[in-house]
Order: C-alpha cells, then sequence, then structure tokens
C-alpha cells in the first residue's frame, strides 16, 4: 500500500463496523493518523486496536450523532489527540430503522424521526464540529456516506431515501460555500454491500442476493472494501480536484 495518505489526520465517524471500519483500516493502510467515532464505543475501539496490532496509527471516541453535545466533545477530542484535521468520512447511518422504514402511508413517525436525526440532522451536526478544524488546514476534505437509493425510485424505505437525497444537498451547499477556502466535500454513494456483520447475521435472505446480482452488470457483491478505496481516494490530494459530486461506487447498477 502506498504512504499517499501519510501526514493526513482524519475522523471517521461510524467506524464501528461495516464500511466505516474498512475506511479506518484502508486510511491507516496508506499512512493516515485516524479517529474511529461511533455510538458502538466497544466496536470502534476493536478497530482501532486492529489497526494499531498492524502498524498503523488509530484510536477510539464516542460519538452519538443524534446528540450535538456528544459530537461536539468528540470531535474536540479527536482534533486535540491528532494535533488538527485535515479529513473526516461522515459514514453514521442507523440501519435498524430500516426494516421498518416501510411506505409514506405506514412508516411510524418514531422511525422517520429516528432516521432523519441520525441520518440526516447528525451528518448536520457532524459538518458544524469538524469544518472549523478542516477550514484552519485550509485544504480540508469531507466525505459523507449516500446511497443508491436517494436516486432510485423504491417502493419502500422512504425516509432512508429522504435522508440521503438531504444528505446529498448539504454536501452541494458545504462543497460550494467553502469551496474557495479550501475545502473539498463529496458523497460516495454504496450500491448494496454485503458487509462481514451482515455476512456473519445471515439475515440477507439469498433471493435478495440472486436480485441484487442480476441487476447489476458485474460478477460479485459490493465490499466494504470498494468503498474505502474510493473514500481514501476522495481523502487524499489525489481527490483535491473533486469537488460536490456524488460518486457512485456500485458495480454499475445504477449508472448516472
Ligand atoms: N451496506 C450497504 O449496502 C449500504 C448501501 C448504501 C449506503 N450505505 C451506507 O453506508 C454507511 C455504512 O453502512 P454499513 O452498511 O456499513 O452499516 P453499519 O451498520 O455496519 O455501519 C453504520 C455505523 O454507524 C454507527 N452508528 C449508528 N448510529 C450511530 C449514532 N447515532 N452515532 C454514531 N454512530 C452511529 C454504527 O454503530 C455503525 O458502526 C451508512 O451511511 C449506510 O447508509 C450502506
Amino acid at each position: 500500500m502506498t504512504a499517499r495518505l501519510e501526514g493526513k489526520r482524519i475522523i471517521v465517524i461510524g467506524s464501528a463496523t461495516g464500511i466505516g471500519a474498512a475506511t479506518v483500516r484502508r486510511l491507516a493502510d496508506e499512512g493516515a493518523h485516524v479517529c474511529a467515532a461511533d455510538i458502538n464505543i466497544a466496536g470502534a475501539q476493536a478497530v482501532a486496536e486492529g489497526v494499531v496490532a498492524e502498524g498503523g496509527r488509530a484510536f477510539a471516541v464516542e460519538a452519538d450523532v443524534a446528540e450535538e453535545a456528544s459530537v461536539n466533545a468528540a470531535v474536540a477530542s479527536a482534533v486535540e489527540q491528532l494535533g488538527g484535521l485535515d479529513g473526516a468520512h461522515v459514514n453514521a447511518a442507523d440501519m435498524r430503522t430500516i426494516f421498518a422504514d416501510t411506505d409514506a402511508v405506514d412508516v411510524e413517525l418514531d422511525i422517520f424521526d429516528r432516521t432523519i436525526a441520525v441520518n440526516l440532522r447528525g451528518h448536520l451536526l457532524c459538518t458544524r464540529a469538524v469544518l472549523p478544524h478542516l477550514l484552519a488546514s485550509k485544504s480540508g476534505a469531507i466525505v459523507y456516506t449516500t446511497s443508491v437509493s436517494a436516486h432510485c425510485a423504491e417502493p419502500q424505505r422512504p425516509s432512508y431515501a429522504m435522508a440521503k437525497s438531504g444528505l446529498n444537498a448539504l454536501m452541494r451547499h458545504v462543497a460550494s460555500r467553502w469551496g474557495r477556502e479550501g475545502i473539498t466535500a463529496n458523497c460516495v454513494a454504496p450500491g448494496f454491500v454485503m458487509t462481514p456483520e451482515m455476512e456473519a447475521g445471515g439475515q440477507v435472505p439469498p433471493q435478495f442476493i440472486e436480485q441484487v446480482l442480476a441487476a447489476t452488470p458485474t460478477t460479485r457483491l459490493g465490499e466494504v472494501e470498494d468503498i474505502a478505496a474510493m473514500v481514501a481516494l476522495l481523502l487524499s490530494d489525489d481527490g483535491r480536484w473533486v469537488n460536490g459530486q456524488v460518486v457512485n461506487v456500485n458495480g454499475g447498477s445504477l449508472m448516472a
């Protein structure tokens, strides 16, 4: 692995499992010093310890993106321990609500409210907390994790899609408002990615996997490392002239 991110100080918010955990590992592999922030502090700690065991630099902090004070405290602690901030991957989502996110008429309002609180408002809180530090670095990068759900019409999961559409709008706002001050903001939009936790849990029905593969012009399912690789690029100097984009990483399931 190249040291493309040597010297970069990066926080990954939503890093205990899945795509975020893979991103922590990838960023550290490329030389970054990484703060793994998550509501699941035990999980984030395990990810950071795994990085350190491999010779990388990472540590964990607790963060609940639904709570402003928690986000601010986590980012302050990260910045203190990193000695500044060059990049942020804002990736957290409450994936438990997605199964009860039925349709616009039927969905319980507490499911809608929780989805928006974590998956959209939480990203605004993270943006407000990290931006002053990225501006101090004068070349900071933010990458948010959105979803193809924001673009493809689906008969279910309206709250999730609305949150991700709002997140794309937040990203474009940040890119246009602070681009001239050295900030880039982009979204990575995964197609379906089988995380190690999903695989271990065995909750994804084989028929669903068959449907995904049938709808995707590729040879395999998406893996967490596929997304982590794009996040690493967007947080590196190779990504400095990518700004305000939703970058699809989906094996071709949606071509836009
Ligand atoms: N896996 C997919 O197929 C897929 C597809 C498109 C988009 N995404 C997006 O990728 C991102 C990561 O998803 P994943 O599939 O790796 O799932 P995941 O559940 O493994 O990861 C989500 C992470 O966010 C954390 N989190 C949840 N609530 C939080 C809170 N209130 N505060 C702080 N952290 C919190 C979780 O603990 C977890 O570490 C999400 O934004 C998701 O919407 C995933």
